[in-house]
């Protein structure tokens, strides 16, 4: 479905992906872990087509991807959850989902956008009954459940992750996670994003591990799990067994 090959990236002069390479299948679960600063967000970011690539490859369906508007990314079935949520705060829950699907409306589908509005209401109980309440004035929990449902409003069919643990109990976490997850059983492929490498492996399929704009790892959820290197780096496993002592 996505397929990425030697991807250079960066800002200005800065180069910050030095030659990336990932694909993901259709129907999978994919999970780019990694540290502070590796990356991510810049690798995540010019897929969606906010960064232009320097050099490389990025196909979706076979159709190359690279410089394009974000506007295009979305309308060809690849929606982003920005790191941070990003929820426009002034606006109400409703307002914000709407506006997920910008580009539904301007092809004149207001049908297939309420349609879609009601999966999300439904997959979110909580967004429906604040559907009124400005966004600045949610939980964290409950906007990253908006960022995510403002994304599936654009009905992708590849779901792209930036974070969304961040800075949220636990509980929380595993929920939201759970419900992506879940996702899958309604035909959307997932490309998560993560520092919290435990919670990320715990629902994907394969995974990568980035290091300075780079891929140093690649596996099974279960390889990397059960990897030495990732269980110290990513895992905190060394702290645990010198904290067990
Ligand atoms: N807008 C920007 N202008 C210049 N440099 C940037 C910009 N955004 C990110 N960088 C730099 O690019 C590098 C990678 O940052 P990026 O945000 O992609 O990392 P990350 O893996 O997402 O980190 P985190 O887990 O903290 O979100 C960092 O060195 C960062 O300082
Ligand atoms: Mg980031």
């Amino acid at each position: 479905m996505l397929r990425v090959r030697n991807l250079e990236a960066g800002y200005n002069k800065l180069r910050v992906l030095r030659g990336i390479s990932i694909h993901v299948g259709a129907g999978e679960i994919v999970t780019v872990i990694g540290a502070n600063g590796a990356g991510k967000s810049t690798f995540l970011n010019t897929v969606a087509g906010l960064l232009q690539p320097l050099s490389g490859e990025i196909e979706f369906d076979d159709q190359p991807l690279g410089r394009i508007s974000p506007f295009n990314v979305v309308a060809r079935g690849c929606a982003l959850v920005p790191e941070g949520r990003l929820v426009f705060a002034p606006l109400s829950v409703a307002e914000n989902l709407t506006l997920g699907a910008y580009h539904q409306y301007r092809r004149r589908r207001k049908a297939l956008a309420e349609q879609q509005l009601e999966r999300v209401y439904a997959l979110f109980p909580v967004l429906r009954e604040r559907r009124s309440q400005l966004a600045g004035t949610l939980s964290g929990g409950e906007q990253q459940m908006l960022a995510i449902g403002r994304a599936l409003m654009a009905g992708p069919r590849l779901l792209m992750l930036d974070e969304p643990s961040m800075g949220l109990a636990p509980l929380i976490v595993k929920s939201i996670l759970e419900t992506i997850a879940g996702l899958r059983k309604d035909g959307v492929t997932i490309l998560l994003v993560e520092q919290n490498s435990k919670a990320a492996l715990g629902i994907a399929d394969r995974g990568y591990v980035m290091e300075t704009g780079s891929i140093v790892l690649e596996g099974t959820a279960e390889e990397l799990l059960n990897n030495n290197e990732v269980q110290r780096a990513y895992l905190g496993k060394e702290y645990q067994s010198i904290a067990e002592r």
